[in-house]
């Protein structure tokens, strides 16, 4: 590791361009994400949130500009060596996209029995993960027979049981009552403060992603307890992108967020 690894951004979109049948829809898109940073992407439906998490997955290719991951340039990468990288980056899907015919654990195992991983490590990691998110006891349910917070936590150990350094949230509370969205919020700062993990998440609810400035886990207690305050022995870096029509509008920390004159991004703070 170079000496100022640290200071390298573990996620970078460098002029990130793509379209469809439509048009183009990401305008040149530039971010960076650094090493346990958590950024909160921001805007309204269809500003291009869930591109730019698929884009960082290696889903999806960009048609102009670079797509850099933990140093390689995934959007020049074969799918062979995608399939690599993937390993690396936990994507917990917009509405969870569970596979509704099989069960907690399949759901769960399916990316270890894809690599042909074998099954007494499956069950291991398995129970790990569903311990983390602490539905060990839904092991053999079907999704359709859980509550929409229970499935969001299945989602999260699915995306957790490769121990990835990134994980992907899209819209992790969406439709979730405050209480459930609380529970969510909850791993979140828990992955973030016991496993060190760089995150993008996608949101709407910029009230939701300010726990993420305001609260670490401490795992002592296992319980979330307040950030220091002022800034004096902050934690990991949270900061904030407000994306408008494929565009980053703007970008800053939660000071400067919640300090913005600027009406659109006020909007995002009611
Ligand atoms: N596969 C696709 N084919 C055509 N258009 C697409 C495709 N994927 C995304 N788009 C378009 O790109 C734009 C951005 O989509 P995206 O899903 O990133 O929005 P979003 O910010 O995640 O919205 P939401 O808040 O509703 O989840 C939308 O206008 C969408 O219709
Ligand atoms: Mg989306």
């Amino acid at each position: 590791m170079s000496p100022n690894a640290t200071l390298e951004p573990v996620i970078a979109f460098e002029g990130v361009r793509i379209g469809f049948d439509e048009g183009e829809v990401l305008h040149g898109v530039s971010l960076r994400v650094t090493s346990r940073e958590t950024k909160i992407l921001v805007g309204e439906t269809g500003s291009g949130k869930t591109l730019l998490l698929k884009l960082a997955a290696g889903l999806l290719r960009p048609d102009a500009g670079r797509v850099m991951v933990l140093g390689q340039e995934i959007s020049a990468l074969r799918e062979k060596d995608l399939l690599d990288f993937r390993r690396q980056v936990g994507f917990v899907f917009q509405e969870g996209a569970l596979f509704d015919s099989m069960s907690v654990e399949e759901n769960v195992a399916y990316r270890l029995r894809e690599e042909g991983v074998d099954e007494a490590e499956i069950e291991h990691r398995v129970l790990e993960a569903l311990r983390f998110v602490e539905l060990e006891e839904a092991i053999d349910k079907l999704p359709g027979e859980l509550s929409g917070g229970m499935r969001r936590r299945v989602s999260i150990a699915r995306a957790l049981i490769s121990g990835p350094p990134i994980v992907l949230y899209d819209s992790p509370t969406a439709g979730l009552d405050p209480v459930t969205a609380q529970t969510i919020i909850t791993l979140i700062l828990r992955l973030r403060d016991t496993q060190g993990v760089t995150a993008l998440l996608a949101t709407h609810r910029v009230q939701d992603a300010f726990a993420m400035v305001h609260y670490r886990f401490d795992a002592e207690s296992g319980r979330v307890v307040p950030a220091a305050q002022n800034g004096a022995s902050a934690g990991p870096a949270t900061s904030f992108v407000v994306l408008r029509e494929g565009a980053v509008y703007f970008e800053g920390d939660y000071r400067a967020i919640s300090d913005s004159a600027d009406s659109y991004v006020q909007k995002f703070l009611l």
